[in-house]
């Protein structure tokens, strides 16, 4: 039993890692490199109906596991994707949705030129270059589904404030969303050369990869939380860990762009390898078993400082190697060493958590204690 097998829109694929619109999903040669690296399916790179024309230079990386990019979309023609790159992309023997972008009128001529039944199994459009008014994405949603028969899903940008409402909205029409796009616009610069790292006009570019993973958490959880439909969750994947965490939120599957940027296409194996060391070690035999299990989380009870329980970092002498990043991290300097023990201030200590969760060798945990 492959207990990776993923399905969604009623197709399946061996694990639930899919590409992301981007460079790695730009054509059939890169394709089939993230499917020897292991990729379950393939989302493809944008196209639209005209031909992106793309500013050098358009990615960079502003810390480790993230970059900023004004790649935009497709430089390849529709006409010329459509009849020669996706006839075989889809040989590779995955999943395979098309990425489309961006206006209404656009999702007109590109689902007129796909009705003629091309060969793939569902569409993404993308709402990154478009107004958010909810009329325009609603319009562009229905515009696309006019032609197309295959599951048509809708990939949020963070910019989006109302997701309830943009997900009831979309509900009707389309089966299914993903979240989120890239983050921004942002800049960054040289200050020696005062040029922005991003060739775009006004410099801007838009924020991509680790940086970006709690941000693609709260919205696929806040839009699991008002459909019953299926969620890719895209944004800062680069464990396993990572991955379970979307589809506790409430995935049934994510894809990945950055980290196969940064890292190439043998990412997606590895990630594999340890989701299943994960489950097999958890004692979990499918990955259903996990999706949204954090989707419609709220705490029940709030702890407040100063105020019982009390709450405080305790020390597991066991677990430390007296590295002392606890203190670094420690604003109120509540945690001090003497010899070869710690000593914790409750008295300062406030209660943050945040040297329980920066400590790399699980030597803090937060717990209730009686002072
Ligand atoms: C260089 C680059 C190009 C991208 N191009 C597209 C695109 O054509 N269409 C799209 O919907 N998203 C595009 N994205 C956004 C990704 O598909 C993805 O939503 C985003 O990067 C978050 O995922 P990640 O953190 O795994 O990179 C691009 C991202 C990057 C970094």
């Amino acid at each position: 039993m492959n207990k990776l097998l993923t399905k969604i829109f009623g197709f399946s694929s061996a694990n639930p890692l899919y590409t992301a619109a981007g460079p790695t999903a730009a054509n059939y040669e890169l394709l089939k490199k993230a499917v020897e690296g292991g990729v379950g399916g393939i989302v493809t790179k944008t196209i639209s109906v005209k031909p992106a024309r793309v500013p050098i230079p358009n990615i960079y990386s502003t810390s480790p596991g993230s970059l900023i990019n004004t790649e935009l979309w497709s430089e390849y023609s529709y006409k010329q994707f459509i009849d020669e790159e996706l006839p075989k992309i889809k040989s590779l023997g995955v999943p395979v949705i098309l990425s489309l972008g961006y206006t209404p009128d656009d999702m007109t001529k590109l689902g007129e030129y796909l009705r003629n039944n091309y060969d793939f199994d569902a569409v993404e459009f993308s709402i990154h270059y478009v107004s958010k008014d909810i009329t325009n994405i609603t319009d562009i949603a229905a515009s696309i589904k006019q032609n197309i028969t295959v599951p048509v899903i809708a990939k949020f940008s963070p910019s989006i404030s109302d997701i309830p409402g943009l997900v009831k909205a979309l509900d009707p029409i389309v089966d299914g969303f993903a979240g989120i796009n890239s983050v921004g616009p942002t800049f960054d610069f040289d200050i020696e050369t005062l040029k922005p790292y991003m060739g775009s006009t006004d410099g801007r570019g838009w924020l991509s990869g680790r940086a970006i993973l709690p941000i693609g958490l709260h919205f696929v959880s806040s839009i699991a939380a008002n459909t019953s439909k299926p969620v890719f969750g895209v944004g800062g994947v680069r464990t396993a860990e990572d991955v379970i965490k979307y589809l506790m939120a409430g995935a049934s599957a994510v894809q990945i762009c950055s980290h196969a940027i940064i890292n190439g296409p043998k990412v997606y194996e590895k990630i594999n390898t340890n989701l299943l060391k994960w489950m097999d070690k958890k004692g979990y035999d499918s990955l259903d078993e996990l999706i949204g299990l954090m989707k419609n989380f709220r705490r029940e009870e709030l702890n407040y400082l100063a105020e019982a329980p009390i709450l405080k970092p305790i020390w597991i002498s066991d677990n430390c190697n007296l590295c002392k990043s606890c203190a670094t991290v420690c604003t109120h300097e509540a945690i001090t060493f003497d010899s070869k023990k710690l000593i914790i201030d409750y008295n300062t200590c406030v209660s943050c958590g945040l040297c329980t969760t920066t400590c790399p060798h699980d030597a803090l945990e937060f717990s209730t204690i009686t002072i």
